[in-house]
């Protein structure tokens, strides 16, 4: 079995709208406008949730993923939300990263992409963290919970270093 870290009392420390699974999981599930959480994390998922919105929602997200050092896989899949492309956008912030200055979500194509509770240093860790699994669009939780079974295959195990704690303002 691949080498997992313990999980801090009370992860995720942000609330929301997911159901949480198996905190040892590899996997977290983003369903965008879409709500699967129950089947998903039956399916193995760490936590499923969707994503409504580009600034908050994402920062949300970001931290929960960063203090579960066991996550290695965020699972992209769901209706993409209008105006706020949710999904494309969580994208751009793995492969851009933000403009520190603007603290905005470099190449975003939602309408307000900023994360201003976001450090660089989670930004950066979110990047070294996980690998992003595109299935924007698909809600069919048969081929959803396919994929989820493949990362969990894949798993490389926990990330090296410790939970990385975000303090909202
Ligand atoms: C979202 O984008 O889905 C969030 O803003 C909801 C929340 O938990 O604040």
């Amino acid at each position: 079995m691949a080498d997992k870290k313990e999980v801090i009392q009370n992860w995720p420390l942000e609330t929301g709208d997911y159901a949480v699974g198996n905190v040892e999981s590899p996997v977290a599930v983003v369903s965008l406008g879409s709500n699967m959480n129950d089947e998903l994390v039956a399916a193995g998922a760490a936590i499923s949730g969707p994503l409504h919105t580009e600034n908050l929602g994402i920062e949300k997200v970001v931290a929960n993923i960063i203090s579960n050092s066991n996550i290695r896989y965020v699972l992209i899949c769901g209706s993409e939300v209008q105006g706020h492309i949710t999904g494309k956008t969580v994208e751009a912030l793995y492969e851009n990263g933000i403009d520190e200055e603007k603290k905005s979500i470099i190449g975003s194509p939602g309408a307000i992409p900023f994360v201003e509770n976001l450090p660089v240093e989670a930004v950066e860790r979110f990047q070294k963290q996980v690998s992003i699994v595109s299935m924007i669009n698909n809600e069919d939780v048969s081929e959803i919970s396919s994929k989820i079974d493949e990362c969990i295959s894949n798993d490389p195990g926990a990330y090296d270093e410790d939970a990385m704690i975000v303090e909202f303002n």
